[in-house]
């Protein structure tokens, strides 16, 4: 669909207008990793954490999106693309509203994290959460490596559908060497180095 003859609207209040008022920038801050690595855990932590010091954050979470905004997709690889794009774009609105995007998504096609990073530039980081498979499968915390060894769910990241290690990650969290207060300080500390003006 073309968008050729649908003239964007300037506004009043441009983002460096809202970044001054929050005293912070807006980023958006990627976490990808396999299911159970630690993406939601650490991104709601963070979260609190810098609401807490009066910033404003936001996190995006693949299970809730998945409830509304991309309710109608599976996890066939043109549906993942499709989910990250629209989540792709709607940061980038968040991003214009002065907020820090904290995403928790699995992201596993590096093609789908480049389609990302080139929508946001300069705003993306990514956030590796590494953790191997047996440590994220003995967490299970949603009971869902089970049944995906079952056969009873298909598609699913690190049983039946591949995760591409990212090759050059702003940031790597090492979940199973890290306890989760690391983690959260280790993330905490590169997106505050990354948001506050020096
Ligand atoms: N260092 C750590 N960082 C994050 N989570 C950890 C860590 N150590 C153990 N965990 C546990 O691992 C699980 C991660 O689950 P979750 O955050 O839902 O993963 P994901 O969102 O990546 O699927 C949680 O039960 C969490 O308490
Ligand atoms: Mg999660």
């Amino acid at each position: 669909m073309s968008c050729k003859n649908i003239a964007q609207f300037r506004g009043w209040v441009c983002r460096k207008d809202r970044e001054r008022h929050n005293s912070h920038n807006a980023a958006v801050f990627w976490f990808t990793g396999l299911s159970g690595s630690g993406k939601s855990t650490i991104a709601h932590a963070v979260e609190k954490r810098l609401f807490d010091l009066g910033m404003r954050a936001f996190v995006f979470d693949g299970d809730n999106v998945r409830h509304g905004l991309s309710r109608n997709l599976g996890f066939s690889p043109e549906d993942r693309t499709e989910n990250l794009r629209r989540i792709g774009e709607v940061t980038k609105l968040f991003v214009e509203s002065g907020t820090i995007c904290l995403c928790a998504f699995i992201t596993p096609l590096a093609a789908d994290r480049k389609m990302v990073r080139d929508a946001l530039g300069r705003d993306y980081h990514e956030i590796f959460v590494s953790c191997p498979l047996d440590v994220c499968e003995s967490r299970d915390v949603k009971g869902y490596y089970k049944r995906a060894r079952a056969g009873e769910i298909t598609n699913y990241t690190g049983i039946s559908a591949p995760y591409d290690v990212p090759e050059s990650p702003s940031l790597i969290v090492e979940t199973a060497l890290l306890s989760l207060e690391e983690s959260v300080d280790t993330v905490l500390q590169y997106v505050l180095r990354n948001v506050v003006p020096a």
